[in-house]
């Protein structure tokens, strides 16, 4: 690949970025109405203003960064990099979903403005990192208010449902934690052949058979319901058929692709096991109530450990396009 200047490269990640906004948009436009709950609703309007605004300065950026009319133009559907398998991967259709969706994709976004204020540190950019780290905090503000509302999306979602039926329900959410975690053990047995740098691969080492102790348990769970996983729910959770690995080896980025990728991925099972827990109290089932605990509480570490290496990801990625040596 031929060398390229950082600069170059800037223009590129805030292309990237320009269409996790863009995927954003489409989801804060549906979530109100999905929402369920007056509070989450208004979580979701407040952000999708913010949104808005994160759009549209990201735009800004690119043009005044010399992004040229065809790049420009290209923006205005484009869906590419991460916001097209981030958006595949689950059907938000209850209030619960929704929110574990959204938490993730907060996520998803707190991670590449993290990766971009980093780039632009390289760059000197003072402009753009301030940039970078402001609408990173509104990306944070934002899951954590959701956070905050994992209650009342639980509370949303079984409104309509009689309280005899709540051990299925913790079956079925124990199905959705049984496919969330097929789906990370698929990509985390790839990734640490592509991650590109060693710390990054360990922890993907690690995690992966961590996650597959995770999804014996669930199975403890699910047995002791006298219930199974649902193969079906495990196959449509596939990131809807696409092969997740060759699709990161592919980008010419991988690394940071890959890191933020896999962070966003951690906190859709974390806020998997946050609402599982809940489901699993309001049954009275306290053993299930206890593995979600624990799980959620490795999946947050998980997280953690892939989050303190975001500048080894940014050397390796910077190398792999050929801005840095
Ligand atoms: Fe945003
Ligand atoms: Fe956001
Ligand atoms: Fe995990």
């Amino acid at each position: 690949m031929s060398p390229r200047s950082i600069d170059e490269q800037l223009v590129k990640f805030l292309a990237d970025v320009h269409s996790i906004e863009v995927q954003a948009l489409a989801q804060m436009e549906r979530a109100p109405r999905l929402a369920g709950d007056p509070a989450l609703a208004d979580a979701f309007s407040a952000h999708l203003d913010e949104t808005r605004d994160h759009e549209r300065l990201v735009r800004d950026a690119l043009s005044e960064r010399g992004a040229d009319r065809s790049t420009l133009k290209d923006l205005a559907g484009r869906v590419g990099g991460w916001a097209m398998i981030a958006f595949a991967w689950i059907n938000p259709d209850t209030p619960g979903k929704l929110t574990a969706h959204a938490f993730s994709y907060e996520h998803l976004e707190q991670a590449a403005y993290a990766l971009l204020e980093r780039a632009a540190r390289r760059a000197e950019d003072v402009e753009l990192m301030q940039l970078a780290r402001r609408i990173g905090t509104e990306e944070r503000a934002m899951s954590e208010r959701l956070a905050a509302a994992f209650d009342q999306a639980v509370e949303a979602s079984l409104r309509h449902k009689p309280a005899s039926r709540l051990d299925g329900e913790v079956v079925a959410y124990l199905q959705d934690a049984h496919a969330i975690e097929t789906q990370a053990l698929q990509l985390l047995r790839a990734a640490p052949a592509i991650a590109g740098v060693e710390p990054l691969a360990a922890a993907f080492r690690d995690h992966h058979a961590e996650t597959r102790e995770q999804r014996e348990r669930v199975e403890g769970r699910l047995k002791a319901h006298g219930a199974r996983p649902s193969r079906l729910q495990d196959a449509a959770l596939r990131i809807g058929g696409l092969n997740v690995a060759a699709f990161f080896a592919a980008q010419p980025d991988t690394p940071i692709k890959l890191a933020g990728f896999a962070y966003a991925f951690e906190h859709l099972e974390i806020a998997g096991y946050e609402l599982l827990r809940r489901v699993a109290d309001r049954a009275g089932d306290t053993e299930t109530a206890a593995v979600a605990t624990r799980i959620a509480d490795e999946e947050r570490a998980a997280a953690q450990r892939i989050c303190g290496l975001w500048e080894l990801a940014m050397d390796a990625a910077l190398v792999k396009v050929g801005v840095a040596t």
